[in-house]
């Protein structure tokens, strides 16, 4: 599907090497047509598809996509398996066209509390695409940005009491090097679909310098347009990273 630029030309604005996306609003986009939260969840299924590929159209090189929170476990069994069932029927289905289109994927987040076949396609997908460059899709499952950092101070802990590691040298980069985004480049966009504002525990100690897009669209109805006119309104920011304007 060919994407048609706004306002800019595609080619002579700045692209943001790395987008990350909060998935929000497949629960209201069913209920607005009456139908159960799950029909959303399968017509956000269609929307990730979407966005790899208009992801690798517009020239990005990272996507990282959240699909599940550490928080989202608390939601209703029902929906956490249908969620869960989701995600299996995605890995079985996807990673062969995936692969097919130079996609590498990976995954953030705390995977031990999938079930165990999910671990085990978690690890196949990896491997199986490890050789791939065009796009770079990490997926957060299971995810919590607070989790991480907690996690990462408790590794750089052991590396110290361990003696492999001083503390005076545990700087911010050798810290990021903790986190399980360790060799990802830091998000440059946030986009939020659902019209929410916040950030919901996502990429907390990435994010710092990323640029926010909040748009009013509901997740399932993101599609190229949506896509190229966050990547826009990305063009036309000023990142300044603390530093004097101008
Ligand atoms: C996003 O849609 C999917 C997940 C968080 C797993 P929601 O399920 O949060 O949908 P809303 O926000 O209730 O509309
Ligand atoms: C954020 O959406 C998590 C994902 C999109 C996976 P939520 O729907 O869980 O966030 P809150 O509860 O509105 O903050
Ligand atoms: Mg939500």
């Amino acid at each position: 599907m060919a994407v048609a630029c706004g306002e800019q030309a595609a080619e002579s604005r700045t692209v943001p090497r790395h987008v990350a996306i909060i998935m929000d609003g497949n629960g209201r986009w069913a209920a607005a047509r009456g139908l159960p939260r799950v029909a959303g969840h399968r017509a956000g299924v269609q929307a990730v598809r979407r966005a790899i590929e208009t992801a690798a159209q517009l020239g990005v090189e990272w996507l990282t996509l959240y699909a599940f929170s550490s928080e989202n476990w608390r939601r209703p069994l029902a929906e956490v398996l249908d969620l869960t069932g989701l995600l299996r029927h995605f890995l079985r289905s996807e990673i062969a066209e995936l692969k097919a289109q130079g996609v590498r994927l990976r995954f953030i987040g705390d995977r031990a509390r999938f079930e165990r076949d999910i671990q085990i396609d978690l690890g196949a997908a990896e491997r199986d695409t490890a050789h791939n460059s065009k796009l770079n899709l990490v997926l957060a499952l299971s995810y919590g940005g607070r989790a991480e950092i907690a996690a990462a101070a408790q590794a750089a802990a052991r590396a110290i009491a361990e003696g492999t590691l001083d503390p005076a040298a545990l700087d911010e980069d050798k810290f990021a090097g903790f986190l399980s985004t360790a060799g990802i480049p830091d998000p440059d966009l946030i986009i939020r679909t659902s019209g929410e504002q916040r950030l919901s525990n996502f990429l907390l100690w990435q994010c710092a310098y990323a640029e926010l897009v909040f748009l009013d669209l509901l997740w399932p109805d993101f599609g190229p347009e949506a896509f190229d006119s966050a990547l826009a309104e990305f063009a036309r920011r000023e990142r300044r990273f603390g530093a004097r304007p101008g």
